[in-house]
């Protein structure tokens, strides 16, 4: 039995002088996966899907694709097309952004860039899926409000290469006290609309739309695959269970399995897990974190239940094609230095001194390996993240990262030093923010461009 339903057996049997019945498992709600785009292209390497950019009749309104929040996962494999049809429903434009896949400057749905798709207008995303790994979408315009709202679902790519799981499991938290009243009918600056949050101390997390703790039950003997996103607007997640085992970061599989204690998301960060499921249930726990100072010493919140029904031996991990190879080594110039900057005080975030959109635009070439540095100079943790190319980590305040890591989202914690291998790719005016969408907003936003 988990903690968590240990908990709740012993507040049952304190309330009650016969046996609970029925089973204390059923109080805790189980999980239910976000549903699939259904693929409306019949040919086997091209994929068709259509959103629908949308209010809810929920109060106080919330957005939705195609009505569900999560919005409907779309699956493909790599070296597939994608084309999604976007209807926008909303009464304010809005785009599509693909988090953390290489796509064409001219479907990366920032407006600055291409023209947003107005309220009741339609668009046709279309690109080819380069790398495989769970990736996400969201707006990227009012980016803060629109996300909030709930606005975002998994774009997972796979590699047929790769021997399936026995069962998946697919994870996206939010925090839900980010939310704020009637997105859309509130200008900014309107005393009913709450200022920028700030802090990152969100109370209350939901688990695919649910609040938490969900339970899911699988089968002694399973493997299962997990994959999380952390679509918070400002909300880190630093979580732990017994026997965690990461196989994936956020552009695919690790050079080889990882068995941290603890596992960091950044709002914007996803990973992979395998669970292999033996004779005992565990409870997945978020431990307190805070922007401001990493772990902090209030009681962990348990989010997800994890029972085991018909036990068995753990299985062996699956056999996954992991690709090995050490970090790059750090060279001793830089390319490019952004240094992070502000305060919750000023409300205002800058890079390198500039609060976008007056910035200064740098420039590599596809091809091109530059190193970026990334200076934290100020008391906040912020979650780096750039558009249109990967990026390999070279090190973490002089140290090289304990295995290879290549991100599209990291996080820089307060006062550190960050240095980055970027892989520009497609040419194009690439945006790179911090992904604490507030600080996004109050300016901690640049350019990078890419010539051909
Ligand atoms: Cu997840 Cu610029 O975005
Ligand atoms: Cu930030």
């Amino acid at each position: 039995m988990s903690r968590w339903t240990w908990t709740l057996g012993l507040l049952a049997a304190g309330c009650t002088s016969r046996p609970a019945a029925p089973p204390v498992e059923a109080r805790v709600a189980p999980l239910a996966l976000p549903a699939p785009a259904p693929d409306l292209d019949p040919a086997p390497d091209a994929v068709r899907v259509r959103l629908t950019a949308e209010r809810t009749s929920e109060a106080p309104l919330r957005y939705a694709y195609n009505g569900q929040r999560p919005g409907p996962v779309i699956r493909a494999n790599v070296g597939d097309r994608l084309t999604v049809e976007l209807t926008n429903g909303l009464p304010a434009p809005t785009t599509i952004h693909w988090h953390g896949v290489q796509v064409p400057w001219a479907m990366d749905g920032v407006p600055w860039m291409s023209a947003p798709v107005p309220a009741g207008g339609q668009f046709t995303y279309e690109f080819n899926l380069l790398h495989p790994g769970t990736f996400w979408y969201h707006p990227h315009f009012d980016t803060e409000k629109q996300v909030d709202a709930g606005l975002y679902g998994l774009l997972i790519v796979d590699d047929p290469a790769e021997p399936a799981a026995d069962d998946e499991v697919l994870l996206v938290f939010d925090a839900d006290d980010e939310h704020r009243p009637a997105t859309d009918d509130l200008p900014d600056g309107d005393p009913g609309r709450p200022a920028h949050g700030h802090g990152g101390r969100a109370a209350h997390w939901t688990v695919n739309g649910e609040p938490g703790p969900v339970q899911w039950t699988g089968r002694g003997g399973q493997r299962v695959r997990v994959r999380m996103l952390n679509a918070s607007n400002t909300g880190y997640l630093a979580l732990t269970w017994p026997g965690l085992r990461q196989i994936a970061g956020d552009q695919g599989l690790l050079p080889a399995p990882q068995t941290p204690d603890v596992v960091v998301l950044a709002p914007g960060d996803r990973a992979e897990f395998e669970w292999l499921l033996g004779r005992e249930g565990f409870t997945l726990d978020r431990l307190p974190w805070s922007l401001n100072g990493g772990r902090t010493y209030a009681e962990a919140e348990p989010l997800v239940d994890v029972v085991v029904e018909a036990p068995a031996d753990a299985p062996a991990p699956l056999a996954l094609p992991y690709p090995g190879g050490a970090p790059s080594a750090d060279p001793p110039y830089s390319d490019l230095i952004y240094t992070f900057s502000g305060s919750d005080r000023t409300g205002i975030w800058l890079i390198n001194g500039e609060r976008f959109p007056d910035v200064t635009i740098d420039s590599v070439a596809v091809g091109q390996r530059p190193v970026l540095e990334i200076r934290n100079v100020s008391a906040s943790h912020h979650p780096f993240h750039i558009h249109g190319m990967r990026f390999e980590i070279l090190s973490i305040d002089g140290a090289p990262p304990p295995y290879r890591r290549v991100e599209d989202t990291i996080d820089v914690g307060i006062r550190q030093r960050v240095r980055v291998q970027l892989w520009p790719d497609e040419p194009g005016d690439w945006m790179a923010h911090c992904h604490l969408l507030p600080h996004a907003d109050d300016g901690m936003m640049t350019v990078l461009r890419v010539r051909p």
